[in-house]
């Protein structure tokens, strides 16, 4: 397993916003603490701290014709704040696709706005905060995937959308969360590639067993990979003693172990959707074996009462990013933070989403 470097962190703390009058930010402070709907962190005090870097991304956003996509787990002020569409990966590259604006600014990790730049090359793609990799894109190189497919000749090739655009260039076919399964069921022959990630690998290698071999990579997610089936279970049989019915919910870069042990298995938004459906039908005890940012949507997002039970885990590169990098990134981007890439690059990795667009659905 090769380790590609992550940018280096932009400066940061100059950035001074607009005024704006009192009851404007009363206002906006209002707005953000319905919208974000966790009052005990999120109070007006704290809302008023942040309706200046708001109020001056929206107004920029609408002055200069920018969508804003942001991830699932981007942090609550970025979701219901300025945020134009939030979703999962599949989602938002759809989302990116289609955007009839000429700028796309993706408040994610870095291999997100290069698919927007991919899917959408004639789009300015500004990314706020480089550093933010992934420790599942930053696991792979072309040259790995290169190996690869000089080892196994002719063997169909599979990615993650966790990876770099020069990875997808390499590849027959990306898939995501939601569409892993099916995709790869679809791919000519009795053998596939799949990188980077060891556990959807390991997951796919189970639900393929007796029709395909599956040969992975050694790539995971550090968040995912924490959880484990026998945390799962202790808490299974815990709550039960207490006449709890515990529904478990988890993302399929987990370990097999865990999906083995859970009710759904989905993309982050799928989690959220269902999340939702078992509260609105009564079953409101839920673990959700994932990162905190589908929590904190789930909470803001849910009409009814949801008691998560358990802990999630912060995924350090997604919670990079803040508003004062968008801001910075809306008035006068870094160079860094205006996703550039090799035209060549550009169009042998829309191949392989496009292949992915086609075969999904
Ligand atoms: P989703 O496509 O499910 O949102 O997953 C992206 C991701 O990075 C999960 O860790
Ligand atoms: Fe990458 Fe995991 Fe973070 Fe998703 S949660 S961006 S897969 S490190």
């Amino acid at each position: 397993m090769t380790m590609q470097m992550p940018a280096a962190p932009l400066p940061r703390g100059s950035l001074t916003p607009k005024s704006y009058s009192a009851e404007e930010i009363e206002t906006e402070a209002k707005r953000l603490q319905k919208v974000i709907n966790q009052g005990q962190l999120w109070d007006l005090e704290t809302c008023k701290t942040i309706a200046p870097l708001t109020l001056e991304i929206n107004e920029l956003k609408r002055a200069n014709d920018v969508f804003l996509i942001a991830h699932s787990y981007q942090t609550p002020d970025i979701v219901y704040g300025v945020a134009d569409s939030v979703s999962d990966s599949y989602s938002l590259s759809k989302a990116a696709r289609d955007a009839p604006q000429q700028t796309i600014l993706f408040s994610s990790v870095r291999f997100m706005a290069e698919t927007a730049k991919i899917v959408s090359p004639h789009k300015t793609v500004l990314h706020p905060s480089p550093e933010a990799g992934c420790s599942l894109s930053d696991s792979i190189t072309a040259a790995d995937v290169r190996d690869l497919k000089a080892r196994y000749p002719g063997v169909p090739v599979a990615c993650y959308i966790n990876t770099s655009a020069e990875v997808k260039a390499e590849v027959d076919v990306c898939v995501t969360s939601s569409n892993y399964l099916r995709i790869c069921e679809k791919l000519p022959g009795d053998r596939l590639i799949f990188v980077p990630d060891r556990l959807m690998g390991k997951h796919l290698t189970e639900h393929l067993a007796g029709r395909k071999e599956v040969i992975n990579y050694d790539g995971e997610c550090y968040v995912h990979a924490t959880f484990t089936g026998e945390k799962i279970r202790s808490w299974r049989s815990r709550t039960a003693e207490h006449g709890i019915e515990l529904k478990v919910l988890s993302h399929p870069e987990c370990d097999a172990d865990v999906i083995a042990e859970s009710d759904v298995v989905g993309s982050s938004e799928k989690l959220m959707e269902e999340a939702l459906r078992l509260g609105a039908e009564g079953k409101p005890d839920i673990m959700l074996i994932t990162e905190c940012g589908t929590a904190d949507r789930v909470r803001a997002e849910s009409d009814n009462e949801i008691n998560l039970i358990g802990t999630c885990v912060m995924c350090r590169y997604m919670k990079m990013t803040q508003l004062e990098d968008i801001l910075q990134a809306l008035r006068d981007p870094h160079p860094a933070q205006i996703i550039e890439l090799d035209e060549e690059i550009i169009s042998r990795a829309q191949h392989s989403l496009n292949e992915m667009f086609r075969l999904a659905e």
